[in-house]
């Protein structure tokens, strides 16, 4: 290994690792090991240059605490979540998106029709749709759990300290008998993604904001399916081209239009929208 050169180092390092031939960890590692190889012979990589992305990563490391992963933020605005999302997505079923840092697993159940604002201010709208399987067949029972940002684009969850209950704008929901699920809530704003710590630098380095286009969060579930982790974007609102973490997909936009009649004859509402958005989740079989 004393001859070893920039061009063999390479296979040096990868032959120094025993594992299991054919693994999964095997074929990750490699790959890992020579794209970064590749990455720094392409770039001619400085020292200086080399230091500063180790240092970027330590202090995305220090900034980091149980409520505040800096990691995924930065996998967020590389589109590195966004991708793993997208080589994911099975084909007919509902794309996937960002799940963000603020689902909590243990959200209140809420009865079909229930609003989820608590007279907060904004637009009330109607949500509503079917959770299918991939030939159109209603899912009944399928678990459709939900959180959102207010009117302000803030999350109940980031105001406790201003009394907010961390559970409010969230619900789980049960699809009825033809796989429907609808509630009434606020329009959620946009809001800009945390950027007082290294991954704010970095947008700033690189001329960027933080915003992300106004979303509904999903987690679908229906036994014998594959769970779907989803957003659902609006027409014609801001950052819907151009949002932080490249969460959007053309699939997961909706309208959102004035309510009639017609949108609520049927349903068991506990207020009146004024809006109504109409979104149906498709979910593929297990496997
Ligand atoms: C969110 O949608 O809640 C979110 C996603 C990525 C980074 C920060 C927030
Ligand atoms: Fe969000």
């Amino acid at each position: 290994m004393r001859d070893i050169n920039q061009f063999t180092v390479t296979q040096a390092v990868k032959n120094s690792f025993k594992t299991e031939p054919g693994s999964r960890f095997e074929s990750l590692l490699q790959g890992f090991i020579d794209h970064l190889h590749d990455f720094t012979r392409e770039q001619n990589l400085t020292q200086k240059e080399w230091i500063d992305i180790l240092n970027f990563l330590y202090d995305c490391g220090k900034i980091s605490t149980p409520e505040r992963h800096e990691f995924i933020l930065l996998s967020d605005v590389l589109g590195f979540s966004a991708l793993v999302d997208m080589v994911n997505s099975k084909g007919g079923a509902t794309e996937g998106s960002n799940l963000g840092p603020f689902y909590l697993d243990a959200a209140p159940r809420k009865a079909l029709g229930a609003d989820l604002s608590d007279g907060r201010e904004g637009v009330l709208v109607l949500v509503k749709g079917k959770v299918t399987d991939t030939l159109h067949n209603p899912l009944p029972g399928a678990i459709v759990d939900t959180w959102q940002a207010d009117a302000s684009g803030t999350y109940p969850i980031q105001e406790q300290d201003q009394g907010q209950d961390k559970y409010d704008l969230r619900g789980v929901f049960e699809a009825d008998a033809d796989g429907r699920y609808y509630y009434t809530t606020v329009l959620p704003k946009p809001y800009t993604v945390p950027y007082d710590g290294p991954v704010g630098k970095l947008l700033r380095a690189g001329n960027r904001h933080a915003w992300r286009a106004a979303h509904l969060h999903y987690i679908v579930r229906a036994p014998g399916m594959n769970t779907i982790t989803t957003e659902v974007f609006f027409e014609n609102t801001e950052y819907i081209d151009n949002d932080a973490v490249f969460g959007v997909r053309r699939s997961l936009i909706t309208k959102i239009v004035p309510a009639k009649p017609a949108d609520t004859e049927g349903l068991e509402l506990a207020k009146t929208p004024d809006a109504v958005c109409n979104f149906d989740f498709v979910l593929a079989p297990e496997g």
